[in-house]
């Protein structure tokens, strides 16, 4: 039986970069009427910030039409407090999941990165799950059961 949900939300976005503020805003103020701590929204907001900047920076890398791609961002609120926020995109995908979610690891050469984005996620969370096909791009689900 699937579990009672006290709310749900599907967000979909240009992925560009001015949208990872917007996606965080609009997360949090829907996660806010669980009336989760600071510590706790501040750990959601990280973990959402990482996933979807991966999902512009390296999901759709430099598009030759901006904001034609898109980003998609799905919110679930459970009665028993917990929450599960998945963002998806239709990117490049990761060749290797597991390596890709090893601390330090980054494909990026410009030193911009330091391949750390996963390890956040995996920090602030109490699970994240990715699932990945090259040429077809990423889903990243966040995990947290609020106090
Ligand atoms: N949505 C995605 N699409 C394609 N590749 C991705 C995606 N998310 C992550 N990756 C790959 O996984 C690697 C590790 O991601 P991670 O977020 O841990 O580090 P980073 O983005 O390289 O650096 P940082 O997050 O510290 O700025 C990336 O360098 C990239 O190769
Ligand atoms: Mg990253």
């Amino acid at each position: 039986m699937r579990r009672a949900y006290v709310n749900t939300m599907k967000l979909v976005i240009p992925a560009i970069s001015e949208n990872e503020r917007m996606a965080r805003s609009i997360v949090c103020a829907m996660v806010s009427c669980l009336n989760p701590t600071m510590a706790e929204l501040g750990d959601i907001r990280c973990a959402l910030s990482e996933a979807v900047t991966n999902a512009i920076v390296h999901g759709y890398g430099s598009p030759e039409k901006p904001g034609e791609e898109l980003l998609y961002i799905a919110v679930t609120l459970y009665a028993d407090r917990s929450l599960k926020i998945s963002v998806r995109d239709h990117g490049r995908g990761i060749a290797d999941v597991e390596a890709a979610r090893e601390p330090l690891f980054t494909t990026d050469h410009s030193g911009d990165r330091s391949g750390m984005g996963f390890s956040v996620m995996e920090a602030f969370c109490d699970r994240v799950e990715v699932s990945s096909e090259v040429g077809a791009g990423t889903k990243v689900t966040l995990y947290k059961t609020l106090s």
